[in-house]
């Protein structure tokens, strides 16, 4: 089992509808270069993809999920391209992202049985298959509430038992304890860890002690580049003195600075 991701960038082109007089009224354009030329080879096992805000997360989540065209490069899965792979993806892909609006009308029974329409389980696997999944985000007594009453943090718990729906061998999620409670929190960490041990999971997360523990190796996003990857014991090493990412992430990208008022 191997996700390759191959010379990766990405720029993101907006027309910002602004008059201005340095572009003589014409649409200014700007452009972000979101990625730049990353390179990276996982096999089983899981990942904490770390960076600041607008460090490039979410945009390799979405090009390693196929949602999103690189400008250049290349994700492979077991040396096939993705775009190759065509349907075939989906079976292996379970994808979180950050944002995902919900059918509030939806109970999260219906949710999930729409999702496994989608990933085109067989009708005759959901109900077991709903249940299974809803029982790893300890969301199986809530599942004939609607979506609407669900608290912020069952949102984000029914989003992740969707992407575990079909059981693939390839888990990406980003951001994925954003708004869980600490239980829950931790809870995620040791499914996770569980569930890494015979597939590939990637999580983006701001939180440094949702992966430190378990992680098998930290990426690290700097504003596009890939600045580290290794284990919490390698990377420890190679930044002298560090005792542990927290240290580490601060050496990368400084101590927040108070905010004069
Ligand atoms: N659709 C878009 N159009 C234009 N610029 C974008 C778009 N999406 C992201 N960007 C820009 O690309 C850069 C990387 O964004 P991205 O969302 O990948 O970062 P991130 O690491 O996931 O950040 P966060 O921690 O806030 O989720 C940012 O500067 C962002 O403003
Ligand atoms: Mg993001």
């Amino acid at each position: 089992m191997e996700l390759t991701l191959a010379n990766l960038s990405k720029v993101y082109v907006r027309k910002e509808h602004r008059m201005s007089i340095k572009t003589f009224g014409r649409p200014e354009i700007t452009k972000k270069a979101a990625l730049c030329d990353v390179s990276f080879t996982l096999s089983e096992g899981l990942y904490g993809l770390l960076g600041p805000n607008g460090a490039g997360k979410s945009t390799l989540m979405k090009i390693t999920a196929g949602i999103l065209r690189p400008d250049e490069g290349t994700v492979l899965w077991n040396g096939q391209e993705i775009s190759s792979l065509g349907k075939k993806y989906r079976s292996i892909l379970g994808f979180m992202p950050q944002q995902q609006g919900l059918y509030s009308g939806f109970t999260g029974k219906r949710f999930l049985d729409y999702m496994c329409a989608l990933k085109e389980i067989p009708s005759a696997q959901t109900k077991e298959e709903i249940r299974r999944v809803a029982e790893i985000v300890h969301l199986l007594p809530e599942l004939n509430k609607r979506l609407e009453n669900y608290s912020g943090g069952m949102k984000q718990r029914i989003l992740l038992a969707s992407a575990l729906l079909g059981n693939p061998r390839l888990l990406i999620l980003d951001e994925p304890t954003a708004g869980l409670d600490p239980r829950e929190r931790v809870s995620l960490r040791l499914q996770l860890k569980e569930l890494s041990k015979d597939r590939i999971v990637l999580v983006a997360t701001h939180v440094v002690s949702d992966v430190e523990t378990v992680a098998d190796e930290i990426l690290v996003l700097k504003e596009g580049q890939l600045v580290e990857k290794g284990s919490v014991d390698e990377l420890k090493a190679r930044f002298h003195g560090a005792k542990s990412i927290e240290d580490i992430y601060l050496q990368l990208f400084g101590e927040e600075k108070p905010v004069d008022i």
